[in-house]
C-alpha cells in the first residue's frame, strides 16, 4: 500500500480525501455505511451564528454531468454545532474541518472565537457561497474584502485557517494571494459556479432562488485549471475540489497542485465515493511505483 498521508497547514491527514462541506452533513447518515475513520477528514456543513432554515424549495436542479444547488446555508447555528454535533464528530478518528460562514465580518469572528476553544482541528472560512443575499461570495469576489475578513478571522483564532474561494471571479489566484497575505494557512477551491436552469413549459427558473451553484463532473476541468493557477501564485497548501469523482480525478487535481482533495457532488450518486476514491488512488500509485502520494503534488509538467 502507498503512503497516502498528506499535511495541510500543519495538520496530518492519513489520506487526502475529505467529503466537502454541505454534502456530508455531520457524518451521521454515512457512519452507517463505512467507518468515518477511513477518511482523511470531514468538512462540516457551513455554520452561521444563528440557525438558518435555508432558501425555499426547489433548491436542487439537475444539469448535464452535474447539479445546481441553492440551499442557502441551512444549519442549526454555531451553538448547536458545538454542543450537539462536534463532540460526536471528534470521536470519529479523523480530521474535522469546521466550515463557517456569516453575513458580516463580526459574525464570522464570533463563530471563529467560539470554535477556538473547542478541539476542532481546522476552520474552513467560506467566503464563496453564491446562495445568500448577505455575506458568502460577496466577501470572496474582491481582493480587499477577502483580505479584510481573513485578517479579522485570523486574529480571532489560533486554529489552522483554510479559506474557501469562489470560482466566480476574474482571477482566483489574486484572491488566493490576498487571503494568504492576510494570514490564511491554506486555501480550498473551487466552490460552485453560479448557474441557472429554466423550465421552458412554465417559463420559471427551476430553482426558487432563480440561480444556484453548479457542481459535479462538468466543472472538473475548471477546478483543475484554477488549482493550477493558484498553485503558481501562493506558497500555502491548496485543498482542491470541484467535480472530483474518481481516484484518477483526485490524482489529476493533486498533480495540478492540491495537497488534499474534497469530494462533493459525487457523494450524491455514490455515497461510498470517498472510500472508493481512496482505494483507486492507492491502486494507481502502486501501479506507478509511487510510494508517497505527496510526490504527485504539483507534479504536472506544463508545456
Ligand atoms: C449553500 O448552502 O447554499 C451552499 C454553500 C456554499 O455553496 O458555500
Amino acid at each position: 500500500m502507498a503512503n497516502l498521508a498528506v499535511e495541510v497547514a500543519g495538520v496530518t491527514l492519513q489520506n487526502p480525501i475529505i467529503p466537502a462541506s454541505g454534502v456530508f452533513g455531520y457524518g451521521r447518515e454515512y457512519e452507517r455505511l463505512f467507518p468515518l475513520s477511513k477518511l482523511g477528514g470531514i468538512a462540516t456543513k457551513g455554520t452561521t451564528g444563528e440557525p438558518r432554515p435555508g432558501n425555499p424549495s426547489p433548491r436542487i436542479a439537475e444539469a448535464p454531468a452535474g447539479m445546481l444547488n441553492s440551499v442557502g446555508l441551512q444549519n442549526p447555528g454555531i451553538d448547536v454545532f458545538i454542543e450537539r454535533e462536534l463532540p460526536n464528530l471528534l470521536k470519529k478518528g479523523t480530521v474535522i474541518l469546521a466550515n463557517i460562514a456569516g453575513s458580516s465580518i463580526e459574525e464570522c469572528v464570533m463563530i471563529a472565537e467560539k470554535l477556538d476553544s473547542t478541539a476542532v482541528h481546522m476552520i474552513e472560512l467560506n467566503i464563496s457561497c453564491p446562495n445568500v443575499k448577505k455575506g458568502g461570495a460577496a466577501f470572496g469576489v474582491h481582493c480587499e474584502s477577502a483580505e479584510s475578513i481573513t485578517a479579522a478571522v485570523r486574529k480571532a483564532t489560533k486554529k489552522p485557517l483554510v479559506v474557501k474561494l469562489s470560482p466566480n471571479v476574474t482571477s482566483i489566484a489574486e484572491i488566493a494571494r490576498a487571503v494568504e497575505s492576510a494570514g490564511a494557512d491554506a486555501v480550498s477551491l473551487i466552490n460552485t459556479l453560479l448557474g441557472m436552469r429554466i423550465n421552458i413549459e412554465t417559463g420559471r427558473p427551476i430553482l426558487r432562488n432563480n440561480v444556484g451553484g453548479m457542481s459535479g463532473p462538468a466543472v472538473f476541468p475548471l477546478a483543475v485549471r484554477m488549482v493550477w493557477q493558484t498553485a503558481q501564485a501562493v506558497s500555502i497548501p491548496i485543498i482542491g475540489m470541484g467535480g472530483v469523482s474518481s481516484g484518477a480525478d483526485a490524482i489529476e487535481i493533486m498533480m495540478a497542485g492540491a495537497s488534499a482533495v474534497q469530494v462533493g457532488a459525487a457523494i450524491f450518486t455514490d455515497p461510498y465515493a470517498p472510500i472508493r476514491i481512496i482505494s483507486e488512488m492507492d491502486s494507481w500509485l502502486n501501479a506507478h511505483n509511487i510510494a508517497n502520494v505527496t510526490d504527485i503534488i504539483g507534479s504536472v509538467i506544463p508545456w
